[in-house]
């Protein structure tokens, strides 16, 4: 649906010059949520606004339904834009204008009449469920309202693409959900497809489908949530992980000098993570009989992913180095995800002798 190819982007001012997009190549598909998070100044904005050309890549394509969008005339750009709607962190309403007056605003020079406009404003306010303030000015209303007001108005030209900056980032955790909530429902319903950068991973995990991290203007992972989640690489990748987990609290509490769980020297900790059912349970007493292992679980979580349970699991092994290997073989044999913790600099070290 949108073929990301080779963007960069240089902000130059004649005095200085910043690479905000290095060569980014992302494909999002049609009806899909893509996520793309990082922290502040990776470069996200600039990207989305590559997607509808609000900023043009220094080099680089936008393909968008096959037709590169970098190519085209000014004329044929605003066009297609159309298909393409925007919501922001801060809404971008304007203030002296009431709510019908805002979702109208894109609706101005499409030929409908007052009658059409006034049915298409209705109706869209309906879809956000905000029907009852269409009198009203933003300053009457709370952000999750503003952000209603200006989902209505993305979607008045019935966009195909609905690009998402930060749009709950102004928002508390609870009205964040019921805004997310809404979108999800508005892309079943109107078949949208739905991109949206955040610096949340619990907005990741929430509604997203695939997701690539972004740091220093690439990007540095790219995956299912569920695969993000499950088996993450790179160093800022956990550390989003971490912020919706208390897999962060554990490896604190490993890494404290007192040793609280009493790990010896020889033991190995290992990071066991599973993605769909789990037989997780099973194998532990199975394969600490057939190895003779002891084997306990210091922490556990699970995370539903749309619909996909993700299960992950810190466990400690005790006994014979060489039936821990083979315990931990064992597992990946079986479909588990098995990264053995290196744990140097604390109180119990010496984990590095199984792989
Ligand atoms: N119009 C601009 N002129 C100059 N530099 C910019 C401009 N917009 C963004 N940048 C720079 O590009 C980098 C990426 O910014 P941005 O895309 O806003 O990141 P994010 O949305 O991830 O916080 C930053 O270093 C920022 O200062
Ligand atoms: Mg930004």
């Amino acid at each position: 649906m949108i073929e990301i190819i080779g963007v960069t982007k240089v902000f130059d001012n004649g005095k200085n010059k910043v690479k905000a997009i290095q060569d980014v190549s992302l494909n999002i598909n049609k009806g899909e949520i893509y996520g793309i998070i990082g922290y502040s100044g990776a470069g996200k904005s600039t990207l989305i606004r590559c997607i509808n050309l609000l900023e043009r890549p220094t080099t680089g394509k936008i393909v968008f339904k096959g037709e590169d969008l970098t190519a085209l005339r000014e004329k044929d750009l605003r066009s297609r834009r159309k298909k393409i709607g925007m919501i922001f962190q801060h809404f971008n309403l304007f203030n002296s204008r009431n709510v019908y007056k805002n979702v109208a605003y894109p609706l101005r020079g499409s030929k409908l009449s007052k009658e059409e406009e006034k049915k298409r404003v209705l109706e869209l306010l309906e879809l956000v469920g905000l029907k009852d303030k269409v009198m009203a000015y933003p300053s009457e209303l709370s952000g999750g309202q503003k952000q209603r007001v200006a989902i209505a108005r993305a979607l008045a030209n019935n966009p195909e693409v609905l690009l998402c900056d930060e749009a709950t980032s102004a928002l508390d955790p609870k009205t964040t959900n019921s805004i997310l909530e809404l979108l999800r429902e508005l892309k079943n319903k109107l078949n949208l497809t739905i991109v949206l950068i955040t610096h949340e991973m619990s907005v990741i995990k929430q509604i997203c489908d695939r997701v690539s991290v972004m740091e220093g203007g690439q990007i540095i992972e790219e995956g299912t949530v569920a695969q993000i989640f499950s088996q993450p690489i790179h160093e800022t990748t956990k550390e989003f992980i971490d912020t919706t987990t208390n897999r962060g609290k554990i490896y604190e509490i490993l890494n404290k000098e007192e040793n609280i769980f009493n790990i010896k020297e020889e033991d190995v900790l290992a990071r066991v993570a599973y993605i769909g059912e789990s037989t997780t349970e099973a194998l532990l007493s199975k394969g600490s009989r057939k190895y003779r292992i002891d084997a306990s679980i210091l922490y556990g979580n699970i995370e539903i992913l749309g619909e996909t349970p993700i299960g992950e699991m810190i466990i400690l092994f005790s006994g014979e180095r060489e039936n821990i290997q083979s315990f931990i073989n064992y597992f990946r044999e079986k479909g588990l995800i098995v990264e053995v913790i290196d744990h140097e600099g604390s109180n119990s070290k010496v984990y590095t002798k199984c792989s």
